[in-house]
């Protein structure tokens, strides 16, 4: 990513997207609305986040520590009109506060959700 000046280090577990109609059905079960802010643990592309703001109109934030994926994120974002609404951290997810946050959505390896 353009600006980078440091590394974190390397993923716990690597890409693989959740096909879309899955990540649609997780995001209603969910009963996610305009209300919510969600939160995507390992946001890969950023489609969880996308189609929660897209969608549902929530507002939502992904956390992903590959920096080109973060960068590709941001540009889906802004080509699926929900910039103001869908942002991306550069960020390792064990170092997240998710306090504020009302749905979150992970697909990760078991001993990772563990951990
Ligand atoms: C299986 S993919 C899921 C991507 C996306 N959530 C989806 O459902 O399409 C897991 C993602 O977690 C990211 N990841 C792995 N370890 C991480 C960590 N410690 N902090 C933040 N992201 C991490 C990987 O780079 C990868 O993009």
């Amino acid at each position: 990513m353009a600006g980078c000046q440091t590394r974190l280090r390397g993923p716990d577990i690597l890409f693989v997207a959740t096909p879309d109609a899955v990540g649609l059905e997780m995001l209603r079960l969910a009963r996610v609305t305009a209300e919510d802010l969600v939160y995507d643990l390992g946001s890969g592309d950023g489609r969880l986040v996308i189609d929660a703001a897209r969608v549902f109109g929530a507002r939502g934030v992904g956390v992903e520590i590959e920096p080109q994926l973060v960068q590709q994120s941001r540009e889906n974002a802004l080509k699926a009109g929900v910039a103001d609404r869908a942002r991306f951290l550069w960020q390792d997810l064990f170092e997240t506060d998710v306090h504020a946050v009302t749905v979150v959505t992970l697909y990760l390896r078991d001993d990772v959700k563990l951990k």
